[in-house]
Parts: structure tokens; C-alpha cells; sequence
């Protein structure tokens, strides 16, 4: 048989032709989003679905149906970026490589007068869930604009959708007028004050801070409120944990049913054991929360802690960070730990590396935790995936 030309096969086919031609552009719009990032590479630049450094700092993430969203401290460029100029920015994931920009949660204000107008330090935003009012509910830190760190305030905002737009609702110091649980009754009876002590940091102060010399201090006002997260436990209790006292001791403070208020049930974790950036997970019924030290910016040691019930009482551990660079955590500093959504006992270690001199360059060290001896461990890895859960023994 004659070979056809080129022309006569066109025409032959040139009804499936236009056929292709239909279903490849209508599958266009359809393709699934280009995967960026196959791997986890903390320190490295990561970037979203735009290709753009991911800008969520101090952050956490909410799991809602097959989705993790992100949420973190949106910063901007240089030293002034570390304060507040845009809010809290969200992203969307489902494999928790690639990450899409959705945009400002909560907009700074520019309303003078508000509390959370553009230039204050909002730090550490979490998101939770609230079935009761079906309502997406957010805790930040908050300090005033222009009055540095002496704020030590509590932010809360609340949503309908959870991408926001968050409404601010009001920022406050917590548990005013309430003891925590664990204090005795000579300890809330004693006089000893702060006037009492010409210099800090002496055995004596230490043993008022330790018998709650700040908790009677801040009792009227309520208590000070800086690095934090939230937790929500099985039963769908909800906790807010924040470094309070000047950052000498961690607090556990139980929400309402509604998470838009404090019981007024509280306990002190470490009395005077200078923790901050907590972060906390649960696995097999025991608490486990890891925690820095307060050295600003600069990297230090993380510590860990852990519990049977959330009310206590905690243990101290050796730092869980082993090998090289350890004593610094890797250079970052603890913000959250994720559980892997349909892996079991699958927890990723969450945490900062900042850039104070150039705030939007802070970069996202995330580690797998490995169980040794019944205790979680971080090592460091330049690269991972989520299939290294498979293979720990956790
Ligand atoms: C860190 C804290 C950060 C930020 C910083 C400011 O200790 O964890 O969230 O507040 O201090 O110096």
C-alpha cells in the first residue's frame, strides 16, 4: 500500500486530533499543582507554590479535613521586620512539602488605638478549633507598640473560615485575681515582695520567685504572658501554655468550653526554670513538652519535660538534641509539634532559626522525633521525608 502524505493523515485523523487538542487544554486547568518540594531541608529557603521564602514564623499548624494549614509570624525585611507590619500570615498543604500563600489571617491594624496596630510585636500565633461555636480561634503574643517587651500580653482573635479574616477580639494578662493550683496557701499568704529584693538573680530571689513572689505581684492585673502555644487534649480541653512570671516560669492555663476564656484553673510549670517556646505533643497517654531556654534570638539548649496528666506534675529531662550543634538546638528554637496526620506516633519537631538583623530571612528548621529509651530525641538530617516514620520504633 501507498504511504499516505502527512496532509491526508491530518485529514484522517483530525477529528481525535481536535479531540486532543480540547481535552489537553481542559485538562490544563485541572492539573494538580506543581510539587515544588519533594523533602524537608531545615535551614534551607523554603518556598511556596509562588516560589517565594515561606513567611510564617513562630508558627503552628491546624489540621481541618485533609489539610494543614500554617500560621506565623508574617516578618518583613531588616531589623524593624520583626515587629508587626502586615499580621499573621496563613498557608495551605496536604503533603506538608508544598505550600500554597493564603494570605493575611489577621491584619495589623491601623487604627492608632488599637492593640494590635501596625508595629506592635505579635509573635507566636496559634490556631484552634472550636466545635462548640464552630469558630477558628487564635492566641498570639502581644506586646504594645513602643513599649517593648513589658506588655507581656495575651491577643485572641477569632474566624469563621480558617484561612480569616481573623477578627481581633481583645488581648489581656491571664487568670487575674486567680491562684494557680499548685501554690499553697502560705505561698499566696507570704509578704515577701519584690521590694524586698535589691538585686535579682541571689539564692534568696530565686526562692521568692520559686514560692511565687511575681504571682502575687501580677495577682490583681493578671498574670504576664509572652512565647506560648495551645493545645487541645482528646477530651477537647483546650490549653493556653505561656512563659509568665518574666519568663522565669512556664503556665498551663485551662480555656472554656468556648476557648474565647480562661477557668481560672492554672498551674506553674518549673518555677524558676527560665523556660520559653514551649511546645508540647501527647503520645501514649503522656505529655511530653519541649521547651528553650531565654536567650532572645540567640539559639540555646532545649529542655524537655513530661507528664501523665497535663496538671502535673512535670519532669525534667537532659536536652533531647544530640550530635553536633545540640547544645543549640541547631541553631533554632522550638515553636510546635506537629502530629503527622495518618501515621501513627509520627511528631515533627517544629522551631526557628531567626534573623533578628534581617527578620524575613529566618528560615524553618523542622526535625523528625525519634523514641530512644521511652524518651523523644532530635538529630539533625540536612534532608528528610516523611517515610523516615516508618522506620523509627517510635
Ligand atoms: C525569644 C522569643 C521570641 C522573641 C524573641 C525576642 O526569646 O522566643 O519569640 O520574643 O525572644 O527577643
Amino acid at each position: 500500500m501507498k504511504a499516505k502524505s502527512i496532509r491526508t493523515l491530518l485529514v484522517d485523523f483530525s477529528p481525535f486530533f481536535f479531540l486532543l487538542l480540547f481535552l489537553s487544554s481542559g485538562c490544563q486547568t485541572q492539573e494538580p499543582v506543581k510539587k515544588y518540594n519533594h523533602s524537608f531541608k531545615p535551614g534551607e529557603i523554603w518556598v511556596d507554590s509562588d516560589s517565594v521564602h515561606i513567611n510564617a514564623h513562630g508558627g503552628g499548624i491546624l489540621i481541618v479535613n485533609d489539610t494543614y494549614y500554617w500560621f506565623g509570624e508574617h516578618k518583613t525585611e531588616g531589623k524593624r521586620g520583626n515587629s508587626a507590619q502586615v499580621g499573621v500570615q496563613c498557608y495551605s498543604s496536604k503533603d506538608l512539602y508544598n505550600w500554597k500563600n493564603e494570605g493575611v489571617a489577621l491584619a495589623v491594624s491601623e487604627d492608632p488605638n488599637s492593640d494590635i496596630v501596625k508595629g506592635c510585636v505579635l509573635e507566636r500565633p496559634k490556631v484552634i478549633y472550636n466545635a462548640v461555636n464552630q469558630k477558628f480561634v487564635m492566641y498570639f503574643h502581644l506586646e504594645l507598640k513602643g513599649k517593648g517587651y513589658s506588655a507581656a500580653r495575651v491577643g485572641i482573635a477569632v474566624s469563621d473560615e480558617v484561612t480569616g479574616p481573623y477578627n481581633f477580639i481583645r488581648s489581656l494578662r491571664p487568670n487575674a485575681g486567680q491562684w494557680p493550683v499548685d501554690m499553697t496557701v502560705e505561698q499566696r499568704t507570704s509578704t515577701v515582695a519584690l521590694a524586698d529584693f535589691p538585686e535579682w538573680w541571689t539564692e534568696e530571689w530565686m526562692k521568692a520567685v520559686h514560692d511565687g513572689l511575681f504571682i502575687r505581684r501580677d495577682f490583681e492585673g493578671g498574670q504576664m504572658s509572652r512565647d506560648m502555644t495551645l493545645y487541645v487534649d482528646d477530651d477537647g480541653k483546650a490549653y493556653h501554655i505561656f512563659a509568665s512570671e518574666e519568663n522565669l516560669t512556664l503556665h498551663i492555663a485551662e480555656l472554656t468550653d468556648d476557648y474565647l476564656d480562661y477557668t481560672g484553673k492554672y498551674i506553674r510549670v518549673a518555677p524558676g526554670g527560665h523556660n520559653e517556646a514551649p511546645a508540647i505533643f501527647k503520645k501514649d497517654g503522656v505529655y511530653y513538652m519541649i521547651t528553650s531556654g531565654c536567650t532572645g534570638w540567640a539559639p540555646n539548649a532545649a529542655r524537655l519535660h513530661t507528664a501523665e496528666s497535663i496538671w502535673g506534675p512535670w519532669t525534667e529531662h537532659p536536652n533531647p538534641c544530640v550530635g553536633d550543634d545540640s547544645d543549640l538546638t541547631f541553631h533554632s528554637q522550638s515553636t510546635y509539634i506537629l502530629p503527622v496526620s495518618g501515621k501513627n506516633n509520627a511528631f515533627i519537631f517544629m522551631a526557628d532559626r531567626w534573623n533578628p538583623s534581617n527578620a524575613i530571612d529566618g528560615r524553618y528548621v523542622w526535625l523528625p522525633i525519634q523514641f530512644e529509651n521511652g524518651l523523644p530525641v532530635l538529630k539533625w538530617l540536612d534532608e528528610w521525608t516523611l517515610d523516615v516514620f516508618d522506620d523509627l520504633k517510635n
